[in-house]
């Protein structure tokens, strides 16, 4: 059956890591028998250019029907001033709430080709392998009610609502128990259960799902205690579920662990085990079309959604593999340098896996 792809490149050095991650596709369809139809479509401050919206109705309806979504990267300085609503991140938070995508999965793994560019000493971060399931599309936001007012002394005020309802824990919950039985068998809960309600539903509701998993280690910390665990003994952590928003700070750091976040792809997935694909780095306009992105985050991101949503986990240990060993070879973009001079560009990174792929 041919895979229905789309890829939204989106803005800054998406458009230069989405064609490298063609490339890698070219090469799993050339050499390895993938399937697959690719279709291009805008979203975030490209789609604001050619038609005002960040999501328009059609890059929404071809995600919809496809099997899955590779996204690059999207946002920029030219679109910072713009309504909340017409903002590039509008279609990003868009497409994850109406296409479902609750189980965000960001692994923070470290290369050992690599372990030198950790902000950490090297043997705190020795093969680091941890697994983020953070809640992708309630919490804080997109609880309601949400928004801007005047207050009762007249002064301007704003909100927002961290909510989750006990199904919403449930299907996180059971998706990060499943990932940890799959990986080390531990998995740490984070909340904020001291002092949030929210925070204690999410406790008792992952206490009682845990009954059911008898085979991993189900433990519990406050997100301030865990932000700092992070960065002291990160070893401890095997995989880690929490909410949207701490799980975005939290990944944020993970990835950090790592000293490359240029390298790390994450997984958003419905029920039925559709997907969106993307790297976990930002748009980075400063180097946009320079050819001087690492694309390797987003051509991992292609490994996952082969793992994820194709049924081809050899492609995507085929990928992973590859990446590994143009990292052998040497081949550096400068983010992952180590403060030398890059020795690869973008399209060179990528036709250089594309190769280790033929
Ligand atoms: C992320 C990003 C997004 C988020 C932004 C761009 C809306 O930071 O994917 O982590 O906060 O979820
Ligand atoms: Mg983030």
């Amino acid at each position: 059956m041919t895979a229905k792809i789309v890829m939204m490149p989106g803005d800054g050095i998406g458009p230069d890591i989405a064609n490298e991650a063609e490339r890698v596709l070219d090469a799993l369809g050339e050499h390895h028998g993938l399937d697959y139809r690719l279709e291009r479509v805008d979203v975030g401050g490209a789609a604001i250019d050619a038609t005002g919206d960040p999501l328009p109705e059609a890059s929404l309806e071809a995600a919809r029907d496809a099997d899955a979504v590779l996204f690059g990267a999207i946002g920029g300085p030219k679109w910072d001033a713009q309504p909340r609503d017409k903002r590039p991140e509008s279609g990003l938070l868009k497409l994850r709430s109406e296409l479902g995508l609750f189980a965000n999965l960001r692994p923070a793994m470290l290369f050992p080709q690599l372990a030198d560019s950790s902000a950490l000493k090297a043997e705190l971060v020795a093969d680091l392998d941890i697994l983020i399931v953070r809640e992708l599309t309630g919490g804080i936001y997109f609880g309601q009610p949400a928004g801007t007012d005047t207050s009762a002394n007249g002064q301007r005020e704003a909100y927002n609502t961290m909510r989750y309802d006990v199904s919403e824990i449930r299907r996180i919950g059971e998706a990060a128990l499943k990932a940890a039985q799959a990986r080390g068998g531990r998995l740490c809960s984070v909340d904020k259960a001291n002092v949030l309600h929210v925070s204690q539903l999410w406790r008792d509701v992952m206490n009682e799902l845990a009954g059911d998993y008898p085979d991993v280690a189900l433990t519990h910390m406050y997100v301030d205690n865990a932000a700092m665990q992070l960065v002291r003994e990160p070893n401890q952590f095997d995989t880690v579920v929490t909410g949207n928003l701490f799980g975005d700070i939290l990944s944020d750091t993970a990835a950090m662990l790592t000293g490359s976040i240029g390298m790390l792809p994450s997984a958003s997935l419905d029920a039925a085990g559709k997907g969106m694909y993307e790297p976990v780095h930002g748009s980075a306009p400063d180097i946009a079309g320079r050819d001087a992105a690492n694309p390797l985050a987003m051509i991992l991101s292609v490994a996952m959604m082969c793992r994820y949503s194709l049924g081809r986990g050899d492609l995507a240990d085929r990928v992973e593999s590859a990446v590994g060993r143009v990292l052998d070879s040497g081949l550096r973009t400068a983010d992952i340098a180590d403060g030398a001079k890059a020795t690869s560009g973008t399209a060179a990174t990528g036709q250089a896996v594309a190769n280790m792929l033929g």
